[in-house]
């Protein structure tokens, strides 16, 4: 059943200083959600885990029923801090682990996997073969997409200091073609990211997996060509940092295939 997005959730907002043109927004298919199947699961259930567990169990067409008895896995990958992970586990979903290639939080289980590397990735797909995987959510690097890198910076005289320059553009999302050095390493870099995370996706929604990706409503990697090549799985929803807590104001969106997450929404 198509689920219906919020528009004004969506449109861009003159205050926000990395927001991205509505119209470049609309070609992400928010305005009119793809299709979607969106399965059972309710947020509160997801916390208990039971719903999920049965999702799990549908999925693998109960196999083998002792698979499920310590619980769903949901791994969080780009985990950074993990707090995602410490959340999950604080609402029961205790075999939840984060992926990182830095351990940058002692509040929750982090894997090491540098995720640019053939070794990396080879890792984190025998994670995902995990048979009572649930769901992924995953906060992809978001520096080099920034719309932010276009705001001129201001020295305390006013004076235009140099700051970090744009490295793609809504004509080129995968990287301006005249990158070079760090800029272009970071590129390539970030892009290897994007494209083995669209594997990650295929290969979860072969299997009717929970998946989540959370990036600034803003960036650049919903244009790129790794994201467009699966956002039809996807819907989508965006919401105001500010409305869950934080002091700065900050609009993120989050690319999902359960609406459920459709309520997180607040501006
Ligand atoms: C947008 S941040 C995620 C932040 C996280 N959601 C949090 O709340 O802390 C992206 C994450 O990707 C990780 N990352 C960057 N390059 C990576 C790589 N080559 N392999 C695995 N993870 C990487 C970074 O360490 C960072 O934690």
């Amino acid at each position: 059943m198509p689920v219906k997005v919020q528009q004004h959730n969506l449109a861009g907002h003159e205050d926000d200083p990395c927001n991205i043109p509505s119209e470049q927004f609309s070609k992400l298919g928010c305005a009119n959600s793809p299709k979607s199947t969106f399965p059972r699961t309710s947020t509160e259930e997801f916390c208990t885990g039971t719903s999920l567990s049965k999702d799990v169990a549908n999925n693998t067409k109960n196999k083998n029923k002792n698979v499920f008895r310590d619980g769903p896995v949901v791994i969080e990958l780009f985990a950074g801090s993990g707090r995602l992970t410490a959340a999950l586990k604080s609402c029961g979903v205790h075999s939840a682990f984060g992926v990182d290639h830095k351990k940058l939080s002692s509040i929750a289980p982090i894997m090491l996997a540098d995720l640019t590397t053939r070794a990396g990735q080879a890792l984190f797909m025998t994670w995902m073969d995990a048979p009572n995987l649930a769901g992924i959510f995953a906060a992809p690097p978001c520096g080099t997409c920034s719309l932010a890198r276009n705001i001129k910076i201001r020295g305390p005289k006013g004076n235009i200091i140099s700051g970090p320059v744009p490295l793609r553009s809504p004509k080129f999302p995968e990287g301006f073609p005249n990158l070079a050095n760090t800029n272009l390493k970071r590129v390539l870099a970030a892009n290897k990211l994007y494209d083995f995370l669209s594997k990650v996706v295929l290969k979860a929604n072969d299997r009717n997996l929970i998946f989540v990706i959370e990036n600034p409503r803003s960036s650049l990697f919903w244009l790129t060509k790794f994201f467009q090549r699966i956002k039809h799985l996807f819907t989508f929803v965006a919401h105001q940092a500010c409305a869950y807590g934080s002091e700065r104001p900050k609009w993120t969106a989050l690319a999902v295939n359960r609406p459920e997450f459709l309520q997180i929404k607040l501006t």
